[in-house]
């Protein structure tokens, strides 16, 4: 099977995951990326059955409203049933590297909100310790040379994604040759560094469920 065959078969088990979950009125939290784009089209086929979506990015906003899914601003929406999205990579714990799409800010939020949150990825995205995909770092335009200096003190290579502007306006710094062994205190250590807005690592709120794609099947795994 290619990568891409793989993510359409956990974006299509995702929705199967999440529709005995969903009534009339329910919002789904939806992510960003390419995996989370498969889901968006498989999420279209049950639209009748929920009410609408929140989005982590300008870009599955868009995509959502073309399949005719109504749009919520986060602020509007009481509470999300799920949030199901990608990630650049999980561990066994279901902590993730997320970002690689520039959205990490939102998706951090919409996670934070949603009662579950369900990952999606194919097999490539599996790794034993986080940090071979270059961590995202976002951060305020004019702190950038400064919060690169304090990640260089916590160990890390940063370097600026050239050409990227997130939906807030800011930059992105990618961090690389961080072997990442405890990614709660290093997502704490990052976020405290003055104009970082936030990082991609999801451990203080980790996946709640993964649903892994391989050659053999989706596996269904839970956070223990
Ligand atoms: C976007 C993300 C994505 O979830 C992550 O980059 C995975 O993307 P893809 O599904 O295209 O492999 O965090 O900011």
């Amino acid at each position: 099977m290619t990568q891409d065959e793989l993510k359409k078969a956990v974006a299509k088990a995702a929705v199967d995951y999440i529709q005995p979950k969903l009534e009339k009125d329910s919002i789904v939290g939806v992510g960003t990326g390419s995996t989370a784009n498969f889901f968006i089209d498989y999420l279209a086929d049950i639209k009748g059955q929920f009410d609408g979506a929140v989005a982590s990015s300008e870009a599955s906003a868009e995509r959502l409203r073309l399949h005719g899914i109504p749009v919520y601003d986060l602020n509007s929406a009481e509470s999300l049933v799920v949030y199901v999205d990608g990630a650049d990579e999980t561990n066994p714990a279901l902590e993730l590297i997320k970002g690689g799409g520039a959205a990490l800010t939102r998706e951090k939020i919409v996670a934070a909100v949603a009662e579950e949150f369900v990952c999606i990825a194919d097999g490539s995205k599996w790794v034993e310790t986080l940090g071979d995909f270059p961590l995202p770092v976002e951060v305020i335009p004019m702190a950038r040379s400064h919060v690169a200096r304090e990640l260089v003190k916590l160990g890390g290579d940063p370097v600026y994604r050239q050409g990227c502007v997130t939906d807030n306006g800011n930059v992105i710094l990618d961090v690389h040759n961080m072997k990442i062994t405890d990614p709660v205190a290093t997502e704490a250590a990052i976020n405290q560094i003055v104009g970082v807005v936030t990082n991609g690592l999801f451990a203080a709120r980790a996946a709640d469920v993964l649903l892994l794609g391989r050659e053999s099947g989706v596996e269904t795994i839970t956070r223990r």
